[in-house]
């Protein structure tokens, strides 16, 4: 019996090692939207998939930084657990520039520059956005609608959020129990 369960605890991590890692070309599971097949060429596409277009490093571009905009009119400096939408709401202290949606967009430990990110719910789309020099992202307009789908693009492909956003302050990405380290851990792209 000793011996058995002996021989379990040293092929088990044999066993789970035989799985290997995901295949990296296509991202998260399930995530193959917008991407071209294996053999197809990157600019022959349908036209980028849900976010209208292929990439482009220079659409969609943010004319200021929040920082700078931050600096200039006293907002809190960049960090990686703002609530943009505590703020940025028809109450708030940013209430005359209301957001849609709002967050930080990360690639390993550094931000991520020049992500595309849409918010579909049906046939509405909000956005895309590209996300500033520090991985900002903002949309000024009206709450998101429960239901709404979130999607993030860098060069290297797509990722989807599988569960929907709730309606109104749910698109604060990095609100306190959502996409801040500890808890759902930061938008990160390839
Ligand atoms: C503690 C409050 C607060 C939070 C949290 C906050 N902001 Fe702000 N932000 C402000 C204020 C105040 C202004 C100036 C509003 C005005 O000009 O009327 C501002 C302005 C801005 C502007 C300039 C908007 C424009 O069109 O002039 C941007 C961009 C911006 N914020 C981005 C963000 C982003 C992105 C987040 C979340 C990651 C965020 N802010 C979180 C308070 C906040």
């Amino acid at each position: 019996m000793r011996a058995l369960s002996l021989l379990v605890t040293l092929l088990l991590p044999v066993a789970l090692g035989a799985c290997g890692p995901d295949e990296p070309q296509f991202g998260a599971a399930g995530v193959i939207l917008g991407k071209p097949l294996p053999k197809e060429s990157a600019t022959g596409g349908a036209g980028g998939g849900v976010f209208g277009a292929d990439y482009d490093a220079n659409a969609n571009k943010p004319t200021t930084t929040m920082s700078a905009a931050h600096a200039a009119k006293g907002g809190p400096a960049a960090s990686d657990t703002l609530d943009c939408l505590s703020c940025h709401t028809a109450a708030g202290s940013a209430k005359d520039k209301a957001f849609s949606f709002g967050g930080r967009v990360v690639r390993g430990t550094s931000p991520a520059v020049d992500v595309d990110v849409v918010v579909v719910n049906g046939a509405e789309k909000l956005g895309p956005v590209k996300s500033d020099t520090d991985g900002f992202f903002w949309l000024l307009g009206a709450p998101v609608k429960a239901g709404s789908k979130t999607h993030v693009r860098s060069a290297a492909g797509i990722e989807s959020m599988s569960t929907a956003l709730g309606a109104g302050a749910a698109a604060s990405c990095d609100s306190a129990n959502c996409h801040v380290p500890g808890k759902q851990g930061k938008i990160t792209v390839p």
